[in-house]
């Protein structure tokens, strides 16, 4: 099989080192790739927003599959593209992929399908959400969302009400996140542990592919601002089979079932973020890909062929996929660029790669080479190193161990991954 990726991060970093283990593959290509994907795949310097481009290249290049990694271009519409012109695409169409793409449509959705969820109000203008704040007197705190894509930053769990407020006004007057923060939406803030679990699904049939737990705040001990994932560790310790067998049967089965009732079947990767509450698990939110760390923790555990589980799910024969795992536990931690998920200095030198030993596997998030071949910080996030061991302290010493090797000008990390 000759297979197109699109993307430039840890996540398709991840994908790509799967999927080229496969004995399926032929070729794989990737549209713009980074220097740890150059690897694996021929990288192609394409904009993902130009689906004329990727069909030309898909065409010239005799593609059989797409395999589409952020979520972007799937709420842009590209798998509706593609498939119009008879192309086998991993990835949701634009409809289903609104589960991401607006938090609003999410929780009306669940609404719809008796998904349990927190209790949510949207809005389309700051006067009544203040309001309502003013008059909540919530006693656990209070939390805002922008209703689109934000890179995982648009939420703001706070206790304080002038917080709250403001970031109301930093959402609708000062357009933070542009048009993503127009509509916003007020939730309850529910209590307990948080697990991610992740789900192929070919439109009616689904198979688990782990669980995983992110790191999401910038600083140690869960501090500071969000961030898209500083660290993740598979499978989640929190969540057993009566944990799991409870998640499938109220929240993955009526999500499935409700799309493929609203005629629009959800075809990918399903990565439900569930608050494990003293009521149940509840959802936080959807993403209908693969999570960033969270495929680098996922993907290296698989022992089954990934592009045999995504050509199942292109075609409706996840019935009978089975997937074997490694008995392992992976931790991933996630080097970046200090500032982040501020303001950070790009183009900084990185040095230490080659020092890294054969436990840690190293994905690239954000790095590009220069003209003399020295790989250079290009983003918040910059690399990211996963390891597998048997418990928890092992798999911390293996990447801890490795990670200090790395070095850039204001490199940071978590030091509590996993912990
Ligand atoms: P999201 O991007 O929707 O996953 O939100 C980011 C983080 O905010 C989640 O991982 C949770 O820790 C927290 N969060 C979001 N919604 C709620 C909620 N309704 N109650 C409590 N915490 C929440
Ligand atoms: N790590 C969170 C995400 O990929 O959305």
């Amino acid at each position: 099989m000759r297979v197109l990726l699109i993307g430039s991060g840890g996540r398709e970093n991840a994908i790509a080192w799967s999927v080229y283990a496969s004995p399926l593959l032929e070729k794989l290509y990737c549209i713009p790739g980074n220097p740890g994907i150059k690897e694996f795949a021929v990288c192609i310097d394409v904009n993902i927003k130009n689906n004329e481009k990727i069909y030309d290249i898909i065409q010239q290049y005799e593609i059989d599959i797409v395999v589409i990694g952020p979520e972007a271009p799937l709420v842009d519409g590209l798998t509706d593209f593609l498939e119009k012109k008879q192309v086998k695409v991993f990835g949701p169409s634009s409809y289903a992929a609104q589960l991401e793409g607006s938090k609003v449509f999410a929780r009306l959705f669940c609404e719809r399908h008796s998904v349990p969820q927190p209790d949510f109000k949207f809005y389309s203008s700051p006067e009544n959400a203040i309001n309502d704040l003013k008059s909540s007197n919530s006693k656990n705190g209070y939390v805002i969302k922008a209703d689109g894509l934000a890179s995982g930053k648009g939420v703001l769990v706070t206790e304080e009400i002038e917080d709250a407020i403001s970031f109301v006004d930093d959402l609708y007057n000062k357009e933070i996140f542009g048009h993503s923060g127009k509509q916003f939406l007020i939730e309850e803030k529910v209590l307990g542990t948080e697990a991610s679990i992740f789900t192929l699904i070919d439109g009616k049939n689904y198979v688990f592919l782990s669980t995983a737990q992110d790191y999401k705040r910038v600083f140690e001990n869960n501090l500071g601002p969000n961030t898209g994932g500083m660290g993740a560790i598979s499978p989640s310790p929190l969540v057993d089979e009566k944990i799991l067998e409870k998640i499938e049967n109220e929240i993955i089965i009526p999500v499935i079932n409700g799309m493929d009732q609203e005629g629009k079947p959800f075809k990918g990767v399903l990565y439900t973020g569930v608050m494990l509450t003293d009521n149940g698990p509840k959802v936080i939110e959807f993403n209908v890909r693969l999570g960033d760390p969270e495929a680098q923790v996922i993907l290296p555990r698989l022992k089954s062929d990934f592009l045999t589980a995504i050509l199942a799910t292109i075609d409706g024969g996840l019935k009978h996929l089975n997937l074997r795992w490694h008995e392992e536990i992976a931790l991933n931690v996630v080097l970046t660029s200090s500032g982040y998920p501020g303001n950070f200095i790009k183009g900084k030198r990185i040095t230490g790669l080659n020092s890294i030993s054969n436990n840690s596997l190293i994905f690239h998030s954000g790095t590009k080479s220069d003209k003399l071949g020295n790989l250079l910080t290009n983003s918040g996030r910059v690399l990211s190193l996963t390891s597998l061991a048997k418990n928890i302290d092992e798999a911390r010493k293996k990447v801890y161990g490795d990670i200090k090797k790395i070095k850039f000008d204001k490199a940071f990390y978590r030091k509590d991954i996993g912990l």
